[in-house]
């Protein structure tokens, strides 16, 4: 850990759990306990009927993220959220591409490209999600098709705004499964995503941009998970629900 140069991220994904008087009495467990943002980054993307709320309650060291958005300004999307609302709401990340989106809300590489673009517009930090099935594991073209996943989400992207995305490495076998992804995995496909940005935006540059992993992440394996070269933190659903998880996961992030 201590060589890398890059501030870790954890962020948690709370998708569709909490009501309010739970997401708020979260936020002011952890308040006071978040490390300073040069040391570790930390995020909840919260559902967003919550997001108001949430901001205006999160500390120095919390963010406020979404779990989606529109790509759109404005218009007639019936049940959407636009970018533009997520800023007025204080809202400064935003998870993008996730493959539970990708596979139950017919999110593409298109539109994951698309909000990706509008996301940097408006000055939210994309939290891209990519990952790959269990028979693509399986056969063995994992990072094929992580490649292709990110050379389309980085599409008509320049530098100075892609060094502002985070990368959520997610393989969908290891979400909610219990089953995580080995450090060697996990390690390995982000090297190999950070060899496709390497391509793109040249090896310094892609040293500079944050991967994280996630996937049945917990407070028993986050540490190792860390530990390797590549992995710059995290993205965690269930381990991210409970403030005193949060925080235990918050501190494996701590130089
Ligand atoms: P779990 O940590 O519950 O496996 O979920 C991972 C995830 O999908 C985070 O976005």
């Amino acid at each position: 850990m201590a060589s890398k140069k890059r501030v870790p991220v954890i962020a948690g994904n709370w998708k569709m759990f909490k009501n309010r008087d739970e997401a708020l009495a979260f936020v002011f467990a952890v308040n006071d306990n978040m490390p300073k943002r040069k040391e570790v980054e930390t995020v909840i993307c919260a559902p967003a009927i919550h997001l108001s709320a949430l901001v205006k309650r999160q500390g120095d060291n919390l963010r406020i993220g979404a779990q989606n958005m529109h790509f759109k300004d404005s218009g007639a999307f019936t049940g959407e959220i636009s970018p533009l609302m997520l800023v007025d709401a204080g809202v400064s990340y935003c998870v993008i591409g996730h493959s539970e989106r990708r596979q139950y809300f017919n999110e593409t590489d298109e539109t994951v490209n698309l909000k990706v673009k509008a996301a940097i517009a408006h000055d939210i930090i994309p939290i891209l999600c990519v990952g790959e099935s269990l028979s693509i594991r399986e056969k063995g073209t994992t990072n094929r098709f992580v490649k292709k996943q990110i050379l389309k989400a980085y599409e008509g992207i320049e530098l100075e705004d892609a060094l502002k995305v985070i990368v959520a490495y997610e393989p969908i076998w290891a979400i909610g499964t219990g089953v995580t992804a080995t450090k060697e995995q996990a390690n390995e496909t982000i090297k190999g995503i950070r060899r496709v940005l390497a391509k793109l935006y040249q090896r310094v540059n892609a040293n500079k941009m944050r991967i994280l992993y996630g996937g049945s992440v917990n407070t028993n394996n986050i540490k190792e998970l860390l530990g390797e070269s590549d992995i710059d933190g995290a993205l965690i659903g269930g381990a991210s629900l409970k403030s005193d998880d949060f925080l235990k996961l918050v501190d494996a992030a701590r130089k």
